[in-house]
């Protein structure tokens, strides 16, 4: 697909055929996904990729423990489930390297680097970084004819984390099911998804982000 294509198709998915995918697919996928940019290269993400019926029933068993009344029950068939973690470590540890040293947390904070704690970061890159790279991965399925939906982990972090031993300091930002999508699916109902884009001209804000006439 051309590149304007895929991104204009892109679209979550929540109604998978239990199809299996092969793992060197998903192994291309992530690969994309890692190709993102993150700051100082410091590629502060990690993937857990979970495949087929057992080990997705171990995530859904965590985060889904009565799927009774789930208004998605298509997006529970999904083969495949990748959990993206954020590390902020990694961004702490790249940012004490001697290239990065220097780099303060605000000008006026002379005293707190962005190589001394995770806490000094005014914007924590680690989160944008690891959903750049998510959003690769959305646009990766939608080129390879797969559907995809990323979906939040709400409450049930704790309980997603002890099941797939995600280390204390990792942080999973959610979750992506990839699968083949149900062709006999309804239309999606959802809400969010019915909503308009908003305009171009509304989003856009050339030479500031304020309306009307400049009052000076
Ligand atoms: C940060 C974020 C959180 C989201 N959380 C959920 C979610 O928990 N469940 C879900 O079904 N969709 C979730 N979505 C998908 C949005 O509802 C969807 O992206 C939006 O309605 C636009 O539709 P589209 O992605 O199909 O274009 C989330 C999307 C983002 C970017």
């Amino acid at each position: 697909m051309e590149f304007v294509d895929v991104v204009r198709a892109r679209r979550m998915t929540r109604d998978f055929l239990a199809d299996p995918l092969e793992p060197a697919l998903v192994d291309e996928l992530i690969d994309l996904a890692r190709r993102a940019p993150s700051a100082g290269n410091a590629q502060g993400w990690d993937f857990v990729v979970l495949e087929g019926p057992d080990q997705t029933a171990r995530y859904w068993a965590a985060s889904l423990p009565d799927p009774t009344g789930f208004p998605w029950p298509g997006l529970l068939r999904a083969p495949v489930l990748v959990v993206p973690c954020a590390d902020p470590d990694a961004y702490v540890r790249r940012y004490a390297e001697d290239d990065k040293r220097a780099r303060r947390a605000a000008p006026e904070d002379e005293r707190r680097s962005l190589g001394d704690e995770a806490s000094a970061w005014p914007v924590p890159y680690w989160l944008l970084d690891t959903a750049m790279a998510t959003e690769n991965l959305l646009l990766a399925a939608t080129d390879a004819g797969l559907g995809a939906c990323y979906f939040g982990i709400f409450g049930k972090e704790s309980a997603v984390r002890d099941a797939l031993g995600i280390p204390e300091g990792h942080q999973p930002i959610g979750t992506v099911a990839l699968g083949r999508r149900d062709p006999d699916a309804g239309a999606n109902a959802r809400a969010s998804a019915r909503r308009p884009r908003r305009p171009l001209a509304d989003v856009v804000h050339r030479g500031g982000f304020r309306s009307g006439p400049d009052p000076a």
